[in-house]
């Protein structure tokens, strides 16, 4: 199974990673995290790191439909799998097929709530909402906490990222042509 290697380099391993729909072969030493992957290899960068050890989320995608910090996750522990990263969510890929490009209900609601400011932890709050949505379509505000407990913002004080998710997830529930009046997007 290990490729070949230059005398001296780590072993690199095979993997196929799907991402935002798109199959990836790839050799990857065993030691690389998934979110090193995303950014260097594949050039997601829109999925950040903050802290490296679990601490901030702002790393956060997700991996068989669940949201992860692709900091902890080694990239060949993800073998297999299929991941969605924060560009595909300006597609509108985990929403609904067939959308128009641009921005997705969730992130429109943080724009006209106010729920980012340097922008820096915003891709990792929008997958942990999404995820949150995804099972709890009309979340509470005791829902939206519990689910970003995990996503440091050094900016907003949270307040206004409970009310953009609240207001993401409404919208997210409308009829398109409803949710085009609400997100205003
Ligand atoms: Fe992954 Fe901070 S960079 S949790
Ligand atoms: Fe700056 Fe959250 S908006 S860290």
């Amino acid at each position: 199974m290990t490729a070949a290697a230059p005398t001296g380099a780590a072993p690199r391993l095979p993997i196929r990673l799907t991402v935002n729909g798109q199959a990836h072969d790839l050799e990857v030493e065993a030691r690389r995290m998934l979110v090193d992957v995303l950014r260097e290899d594949l050039d997601l960068t829109g999925t950040k790191v903050g802290c490296d050890t679990s601490q901030c989320g702002a790393c956060t995608v997700h991996l068989d439909g669940r949201a992860v910090k692709a900091c902890t996750v080694l990239a060949v522990q993800a073998d297999g799998g299929d991941v969605t990263t924060i560009e595909a969510v300006a597609a509108g890929r985990p929403w609904g097929p067939g959308l128009e490009p641009g921005l997705h209900p969730m992130q429109a609601a943080f724009v006209d709530h106010h729920g980012l400011q340097c922008g820096f932890c915003t891709p990792g709050m929008i997958m942990s909402a999404l995820d949150l949505v995804a099972r709890t379509p009309e979340p509470t505000d005791g829902d939206i906490r519990v689910a970003i407990h995990g996503n440091l913002c050094r900016c907003t004080g949270y307040q206004s990222i409970v009310e953009s998710i609240r207001a993401g997830a409404a919208a997210m529930a409308q009829p398109r042509e409803a949710r085009d009046g609400v997100a205003g997007s």
